[in-house]
């Protein structure tokens, strides 16, 4: 039987790694399956761990309020190792390119353990955007045995940068597989309170969803997204709807921003299943998130994305996707202007689904029986 550990710390690790997670505990002939949190994020965490109902066998518990990268990449190398060498995993599984995602990955290679990157192969190809994100992406992505691309394209980055053809699979986005499990739960459960608080904020409003963490729109950029919203605002009958990210340096600008215009709702960040109800019954979507760019094309929602690169570009060549920088113009004239041009909308929110087809995990748990 292979040992197999699981490694998660944030939000959109949990979500994307929940579907994997499910995948290899159903699989208990082959697999002995443990989960680790480092709880890099704590809150946002533990509102994915409650909706695909896992509990962690290893929590880390390393969240501290305004946490740097190098106290955190520490923690998360010291916190592993009695963890590595008490369980003695075959494999480790990471996701993505967060100080999560590289610092296990570094601890399960001194350990000596394979590693298995979830969600391999995407690039900029710049260093400072996103910022550290690209160089923990590919950091992991250099340390990794197994690779886990979501898209062709994603593959033939690792190919150029000389991985082995044969460590690489091609399994789409576990995001899908996440986000059609979220799409169906709500609809059998349709007498949910917290879908019918949402519907109590949003009434019969046209809706503006907006969410926005990255380091590199730190000070400056923050300041740009905020007025560009509140212009957004001042230009639109409907509601802005913004559940901020609990980080400090993004609570407080647009608090003391927008926490006073009126047709902005400010909201704590919502649990999967409210932002997915909430994305569905969005207009347009505005965000500098990875996951919500990807989410966003198979609900049909236009999205402005508040980033000068991506490295999910296939949504933009769909058309789904602009890149709007954090520039207050260009924020607020493209939202303005997807609001009021019907045929303009009608072309951006066709249905696209590049990133998978929900049965990423299964092929992950295939690749190892
Ligand atoms: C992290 C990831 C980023 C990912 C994002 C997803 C890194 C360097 N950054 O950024 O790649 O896109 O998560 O959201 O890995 N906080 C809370 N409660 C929470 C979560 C965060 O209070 O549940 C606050 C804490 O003060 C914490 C701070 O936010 O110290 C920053 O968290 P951190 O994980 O370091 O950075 P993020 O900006 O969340
Ligand atoms: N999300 C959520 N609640 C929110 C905002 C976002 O559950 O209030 C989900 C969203 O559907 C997506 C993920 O969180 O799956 C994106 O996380 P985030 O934007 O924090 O990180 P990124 O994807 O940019 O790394």
């Amino acid at each position: 039987m292979k040992k197999v550990l699981i490694v998660f710390g944030t939000r959109p690790e949990a979500i994307k790694m929940s579907p994997v997670v499910k995948a290899f505990q159903k699989e208990n002939l082959y697999f002995e399956t443990r989960v680790c949190v480092t709880a890099q994020h704590r809150e946002m965490l533990d509102q994915v761990l409650d909706f695909f109902d896992i509990t962690p066998y290893y929590d880390l518990d390393l969240m501290k309020p305004n946490q740097n990268l190098y106290s955190l990449t520490g923690d998360i190398i010291n916190g592993l190792k009695p963890v590595l060498e008490e369980f003695v995993p075959d494999v480790v599984l990471v996701h993505g390119d967060t100080t999560t995602s590289a610092a296990t990955a570094l601890a399960a290679f001194y350990a000596g353990s394979k590693v298995g990157h979830v969600e391999a192969g995407l690039r900029t190809y710049n260093k400072l955007a996103p910022f550290p994100e690209e160089i923990n992406r590919q950091l992991t992505g250099r340390i990794a045995d197994y690779h886990f691309a979501p898209t062709e394209k994603s593959k033939s980055n690792l190919l150029m940068e000389q991985i082995a053809e044969e460590s690489i699979l091609v399994t789409g986005n576990t995001v899908i597989d996440a986000l059609f499990e979220s799409v169906e739960r709500v609809k059998d459960n349709i007498d949910n309170d917290l879908i019918n608080s949402l519907e109590k904020i949003v009434g019969d409003h046209e809706i503006v969803l907006v969410t926005g963490h990255r380091r590199e729109n730190f000070g400056d950029g923050f300041l740009n997204i905020c007025a560009a919203l509140k212009e957004i605002a001042l230009n639109f009958n409907g509601k802005v709807i913004y559940p901020v990210h609990l980080n400090p340096n993004v609570q407080k600008p647009v608090h003391d921003i927008l926490g006073d215009v009126d047709n902005i709702k400010l909201i704590d960040p919502l649990p999967y299943e409210g932002f997915v109800w909430m994305m569905n019954r969005s207009k347009i979507i505005i965000t500098d998130s990875g996951g919500v760019q990807e989410e966003a094309p198979s609900l049909g929602k236009p999205v402005l994305v508040m980033r000068e690169t991506t490295e999910r570009p296939e949504a933009v060549d769909a058309g789904t996707v602009i890149l709007v920088g954090a520039d207050k113009n260009k924020i607020s004239s493209e939202a303005i202007d997807l609001i009021k041009d019907s045929d303009r909308y009608k072309r951006m929110s066709a249905l696209h689904n590049p990133y998978g087809d929900g049965k990423a995990a299964e092929r992950i748990v295939n690749f190892f029986k």
